[in-house]
């Protein structure tokens, strides 16, 4: 692979959000994973965990427990019934039909632990950036491999339901989760702003 392939590769990369209901085989999905955790960490203690659903019941049990705390969200927000139900159903059906579903937890039982707050709040810090570090080589993999796949953060919004519904270790928190199939489609890339607009040179 040339570097221009590669940057291609890298630039190609689309989030997918319509799947063909085609399973991806187990073999693909370990693949995936191992991928992922080729991701840098800091000091490397690997802090990532993943929960992976391809059975149907365990991804019914994991939308329906977010949906209730998003509906707690949503009535908070003072949204119409109607407009609640839209929104707590179509969460619903993303889970559901996603061939795959993959949370994706950080875990600071290995990290460091410091006497102060600031230190600690770092040491959180880090264990998050490398697990996002796994979830973003993950997207890569997938992609590697032809599948679509799409970062999804409700779960941020649901740590403590997500954990409950999968019988998650209490270590592990929610970060976010992938959805992974087959696309029915690519979409078109998203206009990303310029260099000059996000860099500073010296
Ligand atoms: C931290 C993070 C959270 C995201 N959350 C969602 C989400 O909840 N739902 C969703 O459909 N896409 C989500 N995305 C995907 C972004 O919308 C997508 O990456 C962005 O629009 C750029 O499109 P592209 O990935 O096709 O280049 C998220 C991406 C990141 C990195």
């Amino acid at each position: 692979m040339t570097p221009t392939d590669l940057h291609d590769f890298l630039r190609t990369r689309r989030s997918i959000r319509r799947f063909k209901p085609d399973p991806v085989p187990d073999a693909v999905i370990e693949r995936i994973l191992t991928t992922a955790t080729y991701a840098p960490s800091a000091h490397h203690r690997q802090p990532w965990r993943f929960a992976v659903l391809t059975d149907p019941a365990a991804k019914e049990k994991l939308a329906t427990a977010m949906a209730i705390e998003f509906r707690r969200d949503l009535t908070g927000d003072a949204l119409s019934e109607e407009e609640i139900n839209q929104k707590a159903n179509r969460s619903i059906d993303r889970i559901i039909g996603a061939p795959v579903v993959i949370v994706l937890c950080a875990d600071m039982s290995d990290m460091d632990a410091y006497p102060d707050e600031r230190r600690n709040k770092a040491e959180y810090s880090m264990a998050v950036q490398s697990a996002a570090n796994a979830g973003m080589q993950l997207l890569l993999a997938a992609h590697a491999e032809g599948i679509g796949s799409v970062w999804v953060c409700s779960p941020l919004f649901a740590q403590t339901s997500v954990r409950t519904a999968l019988a998650l270790p209490n270590s592990w928190e929610p970060q976010a989760m992938y959805f992974i199939g087959y696309p029915v489609g690519i979409p078109e890339p998203r206009q990303r702003k310029s260099i000059k607009e996000i860099t500073k040179t010296f």
